[in-house]
Parts: C-alpha cells; sequence; structure tokens
C-alpha cells in the first residue's frame, strides 16, 4: 500500500515507518512526507531517503477547508492509499476526515481514551496513574477521539519527569506504529461501521 506521512517537526515516528518500510515483506511503502511547517526536521531525514518531501502551510490558505483542499491534492498526486499522521499538529477539517475515514491513522502519546490533546505526559504524572503509553487509532472528525487499533503501556516510576516519561513512551511508539501500519496496510485491521475489526492474530 502507498502511504504519506504527515509530520510538523521532529520525524521521529515518520522515521520508524520509513525503516520498517525498508524490510522485505512490509505491506507498505513510504511514498511521501508532508509537513505543515517548512522547517520540520523530519523533512531532511525524509530526503536522505530518497523519499519525495511537501510543504503546506496554513499560513498561505485562506482558512482550513483550503489548506485541507492542498493537502488532498498533494495526497492525490502520489496516489496515497493510506495517510499516517505522526506528530502532525494541525486538526483537519471534518471534510478531509471523512474522506480519509478508515485509511488514516495518527500515534498519540496516551492510552486513550485517557489524556487527549497535548502535554499527555504531565497530565499522566498529574493524574498519579502507573501505567502509561501510546495509541494508534483511525482518525476521526474528534480530536484523538478515534478507535484504537494497538496500544502500548509503559510503567510510570518514581522520579519520573514529563520527559523521562516521553522518551520511555516514544520507544514503545516506534515499536507499535510500524506494527499498525502494517496491519491495515494487508488488511489485517479495518474500520467497519466505526468499529475497529481485527483479525485474531494481529495483537
Ligand atoms: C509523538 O509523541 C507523537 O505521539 C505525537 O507527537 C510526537 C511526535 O514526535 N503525536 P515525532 O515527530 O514522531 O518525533
Amino acid at each position: 500500500k502507498r502511504v504519506a506521512v504527515l509530520i510538523s517537526g521532529r520525524g521521529s515516528n515518520m522515521t520508524a515507518l520509513i525503516e520498517a518500510a525498508k524490510i522485505p515483506g512490509y505491506p507498505a511503502e513510504i511514498v511521501g512526507v508532508l509537513s505543515n511547517r517548512s522547517d520540520a526536521a523530519g523533512l531532511e531525514t525524509a530526503a536522505a531517503n530518497g523519499i519525495p518531501t511537501a510543504v503546506r502551510s496554513h499560513r498561505d490558505f485562506p482558512d482550513r477547508n483550503a489548506l485541507d483542499a492542498a493537502l488532498d491534492d498533494v495526497l492525490r498526486g502520489w496516489n496515497t492509499e493510506i495517510v499516517a499522521l505522526a506528530g502532525f499538529m494541525r486538526l483537519l477539517t471534518p471534510r478531509f476526515t471523512e474522506r480519509w475515514l478508515g485509511r488514516m491513522i495518527n500515534i498519540h502519546p496516551a492510552l486513550l481514551p485517557s489524556f487527549k490533546g497535548l502535554h499527555t505526559h504531565e497530565q499522566a504524572l498529574a493524574a498519579g496513574v502507573h501505567l502509561h503509553g501510546c495509541t494508534v487509532h483511525f482518525v476521526t472528525p474528534g480530536m484523538d477521539e478515534g478507535p484504537a487499533i494497538m496500544q502500548a503501556a509503559v510503567p510510570v516510576v518514581q522520579g519520573d519527569t514529563p520527559d523521562t516519561l516521553a522518551a520511555r513512551v516514544l520507544r514503545a511508539e516506534h515499536r507499535i506504529y510500524p506494527r499498525a501500519l502494517a496491519a491495515l496496510a494487508d488488511g489485517r485491521v479495518s474500520l467497519v461501521d466505526g468499529r475497529v475489526m481485527l483479525t485474531a492474530d494481529t495483537l
């Protein structure tokens, strides 16, 4: 399957997907990386791997519909079949999410439905949970609301700061995002009537 990755920054999850896609037999190919920021460090990593990149900034468009139409044009130009959000920091319009429903996934640094939005590691520490983690989920119009495809838990330990916790969660993100994308690309996971369907061997 032809996968486009949307980023806004560092791109370490994007890099995990690029590396996974190099493994023979991996069911997805990264055909392009699209950023809403020209200074996203991940763009250089993508280019260094020979992957086409594009930038569409919200500053160049009058409203969200216009930006999303421009993003959609780029994705179509790459014949994209699956969209993987990887640290993409802009909310997408309902029109866009509906167009890609069942074919667009995101990684969120918390065990959804806990700790939506930003600063998830601070939220987890403030809540005093002993388990935290990450979730790959289908993207639906509500932010961080789509159904979960795969999750990984990590312990919260004495002395953790948002940074130490973020680093532990990030390692888990890099483990599960390529696995979740593979499961979607080869049909072991799908979205049916708003619910995730998994075949038995997926988890
Ligand atoms: C990750 O923690 C991801 O879960 C969140 O944003 C961060 C992006 O990091 N959505 P990177 O750009 O993939 O390194």
